[in-house]
């Protein structure tokens, strides 16, 4: 028998992650987040990253529209917008400070790190699905991370 969904999801958050708000924008311009923390790093050459999106989700159908998405590591202080971007609703970036980047998915302010991807192959996943996506800008700032462990949220103890 599969191990059921709950115990799987108490059992994988021993794995302690960090934080990321992945955007993507529609074809008609509408900018779309959600919080993931299912992210890897896949390849240096070619750059190459992975993100799992849930099937569901508002924002899911708008990854397919333009194949483009950018990953937003958040940094300690900035659980607020996690919460946000993980709460179903209209109008997630009313009030968030952010600009739009070279790839046209938003990259929000204060940010400790974004990686802007072109999607380049999907995978099924199940209830989600993965994307791949080419690295074609990348940045990043000092700071500490927001970290997400056992169902909360936690910082690096200074
Ligand atoms: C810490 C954390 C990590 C999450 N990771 C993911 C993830 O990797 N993929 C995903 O599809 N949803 C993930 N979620 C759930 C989504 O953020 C949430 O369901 C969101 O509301 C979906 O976007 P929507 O509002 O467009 O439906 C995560 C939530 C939290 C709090």
């Amino acid at each position: 028998m599969p191990i059921d969904k709950n115990e799987l999801r108490r059992v994988m958050g021993h794995f302690a992650t960090g934080v990321s708000i992945i955007t993507t924008v529609s074809k008609d311009g509408q900018l779309f987040g959600l919080t993931a923390n299912a992210l890897t790093s896949v390849s240096l050459v070619p750059p190459l990253l992975l993100i799992c999106v849930d099937k569901s989700a508002e924002c899911y159908p708008h990854f397919e529209e333009t194949k483009l998405f950018t990953v937003n590591v958040l940094s300690a202080d900035q659980e607020d917008l996690s919460r946000r971007f993980a709460t179903k609703g209209e109008n997630k970036f009313h009030g968030v400070s952010y600009r739009i980047g070279a790839n046209g998915a938003p990259i929000l302010n204060n940010v400790l790190a974004y990686m802007e991807c072109r999607i380049v192959a999907t995978y099924e996943g199940g209830d989600h699905t993965i994307y791949l996506g080419e690295v074609e800008e990348a940045s990043s700032l000092e700071g500490q991370p927001l970290l997400f462990y056992r169902g909360g949220y936690r910082s690096i103890a200074p």
